[in-house]
């Protein structure tokens, strides 16, 4: 087991006491522990759902090896039940390397056409690499950090996340509407939709989109996830939702 993480902070209290009461020291993590760590995952990619192999306290979404660290005056420490992590590191696997690359791009690129999104690069960690992307869900400007409650399309809809390819963009605008007669959100949608399909990402399905649900209300959280899936000849190119009836991006004009 790695320094500093423990396995105590994976037992069942996690699912049922509230964070705050929970304990948790601010435990250092050295640059060799996180090139170890990306350095596993790459190795096997299954390693990360597995908390008898790593330890530590975070709870991600998605198909992709990842893990997270706070932190904290230009720190780097584990997260725990007290010190909730603040960026997200996913290293890609071997054959999909330029993934990092491209994906921090994307996420320049969103910010740049006007959309938001979080700080994103690549972080280095002796011979190590790996995207890293600094979390929209939390409050840094106290500390301990403030959790800040995020639900996907998919688990707003009430979907499992096996059916996540399933949504519509017109089931998503439905949902937003419930919430926002204005249509702000759905326009912001929209752009999110236009972008991912301009960027050449066909995954952006139904948990690659988010709402914050905070006491004064629902909005749309910044992009995340925005890759670009046609780089690879491999992948499908068929979008996760089809814009008006067009199902892969370049099939996308102004009307659509
Ligand atoms: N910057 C962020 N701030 C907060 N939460 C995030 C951020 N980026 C991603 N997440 C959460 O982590 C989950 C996994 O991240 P991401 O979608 O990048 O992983 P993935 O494994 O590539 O996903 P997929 O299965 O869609 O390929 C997301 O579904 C989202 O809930
Ligand atoms: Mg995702």
């Amino acid at each position: 087991m790695l320094a500093g993480i423990s396995r105590g902070d994976w037992s069942s209290r996690r699912q049922t006491a509230l964070p705050a009461r929970l304990g948790g020291d601010l435990v250092p993590v050295s640059d060799d522990e996180i090139a170890f760590r990306i350095q596993e995952l790459r190795r096997d990619g299954s390693k990360w759902l597995d908390p008898e192999v790593f330890g530590g306290r975070y709870s991600l979404a998605g198909a992709q090896a990842k893990f997270a660290l706070a932190r904290l005056s230009g720190d780097w420490y584990w997260s725990n039940a007290r010190v909730a992590s603040t960026h997200i590191l996913k290293p890609a696997p071997d054959g999909l390397r330029e993934a990092e690359q491209i994906e921090a791009a994307s996420m320049r690129l969103a910010r740049m056409v006007g959309i938001d999104a979080p700080d994103a690069g690549t972080i280095s960690a002796l011979d190590q690499s790996s995207y890293i992307v600094e979390r929209f869900d939390r409050d840094t400007s106290t500390f301990p950090f403030r959790r800040i409650h995020v639900e996907d399309f998919a688990q707003a809809i009430g979907l499992p996340s096996g059916r996540k390819y399933g949504v519509t963009a017109a089931q998503s605008i439905r949902l937003l509407r419930r919430a926002d007669m204005t249509d702000e959100m759905a326009y912001g949608f929209v752009a999110r939709l236009a972008f991912n399909a301009a960027v050449g990402n066909a995954d952006a399905h139904a948990k690659n989109y988010s709402l914050f649900i905070r006491p004064e209300g629902l909005s749309l959280t910044p992009v995340y996830d925005c890759q670009t899936t046609v780089f690879w000849k491999r992948f499908d190119e068929r979008l996760a939702m089809a814009v008006a009836g067009a199902r892969r991006s370049a099939e996308i004009t102004p009307p659509h």
